[in-house]
């Protein structure tokens, strides 16, 4: 049992729950690897998943999750309902909550929409993502694809890279990291760096070049082009050039080091093609437990150790 009703942000996680999501995780990769992908742990379960802001990622693997724990799910987008006819967040959500749902997953470009969410029903509700705010189960798959290739996350240095204060996956994955008992180090520029040069403890520095050579884990952030209305950056290859994870800053890396990138990839700004697809990358891993750690996430939040993993 997880110590949360919800997966809302990560800084609320215990170190337990957090190793109970990915050992969990880790049970399922034997489902994935079979044929027929699919046992019968959430069979009549009710899972929606309202998507108000666009996905890839996050929506196919909770999708593919979905099926293969078989629940019933359906998906709706912010464009594809009655929101677009001017229904509140509170009249959608109660809305459906009178069908008896029992989970919604919820992506939004507003920050605090899914705790929202929890004001207007008793179901348990998953934040896929929200504004600048939180993108929890992101956090777990990188913990999950990290804890992988070291066997633990105890001690390992991890820097944060790149656009530190529009990123939700910063929010998350940093206070992750650190109740895990890694070693987090952000780094950006001055105009992407957070408020509170305290923030989780984790040191700040604008030099990539400092620090690349110590790491274990350099994780590079998508540049949030979107959220920034305004200039915060000089140029695509200025900030390619100070902070873009190029080959001669990989070839500092320590032998053993790894590349993470949580996606959409800007290629040729924060990374560049070679490295994403270099052997030190496990950008294509993280999508891969994607589907593991949600798949646990849904099924320890909807009490699934009571039912049989297997068929
Ligand atoms: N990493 C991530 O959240 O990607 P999507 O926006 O494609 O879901």
């Amino acid at each position: 049992m997880l110590s949360v009703k919800h997966l809302i942000d990560t800084y609320s996680l215990t170190a337990d729950d957090i190793t109970q999501i990915l050992d969990t995780a880790a049970s399922f990769e034997e489902v994935n690897s079979r044929a027929i992908k699919k046992v019968p742990a959430l069979r009549g379960r009710t899972i929606v998943n309202l998507f108000l802001e666009p996905s890839t990622r996050t929506k196919s693997s909770f999708e593919l999750a979905e099926k293969r724990l078989s629940a019933d799910s359906l998906s709706m987008g912010g464009s594809t309902s009655s929101v677009v006819k001017g229904e509140s967040l509170a009249d959608t959500i109660q809305t459906i909550d009178a069908m008896n749902v029992d989970m919604f997953i919820c992506r939004a470009r507003l920050a605090g929409t899914p705790q929202k969410i929890t004001e207007n029903t008793d179901a348990i509700v998953i934040n896929a993502g929200d504004g600048k705010h939180q993108h929890p189960t992101q956090a777990m798959l990188d913990l999950y694809t990290i804890r992988k290739n070291f066997g633990h996350l105890d001690g390992l240095k991890v820097a944060i890279v790149g656009d530190l204060a529009h990123s939700r996956v910063c929010g998350s994955l940093a206070p992750a990291l650190k109740t895990m008992g890694a070693h987090v180090t952000l780094v950006g520029p001055p105009t992407f760096q957070v408020d509170d040069p305290d923030w989780f403890g984790c040191p700040q520095t604008a030099s990539l070049d400092d620090v690349v050579e110590d790491m274990d884990v350099v994780y590079m952030l998508r540049v949030q082009l979107e959220r920034m209305e305004g200039a915060a950056i000089p140029s695509r290859r200025e900030y390619n050039r100070l902070y873009g994870l190029d080959m001669r800053r990989v070839g500092r890396m320590k032998d053993d080091a790894i590349i993470c990138h949580p996606g959409p990839m800007n290629r040729g700004m924060e990374i560049n093609a070679d490295v994403a697809d270099c052997a030190r990358s496990r950008i294509l891993d993280q999508v891969n437990a994607g589907v593991l750690t949600r798949m646990a996430e849904m099924y320890l939040l909807l009490g699934g150790e009571n039912n049989a993993v297997s068929d």
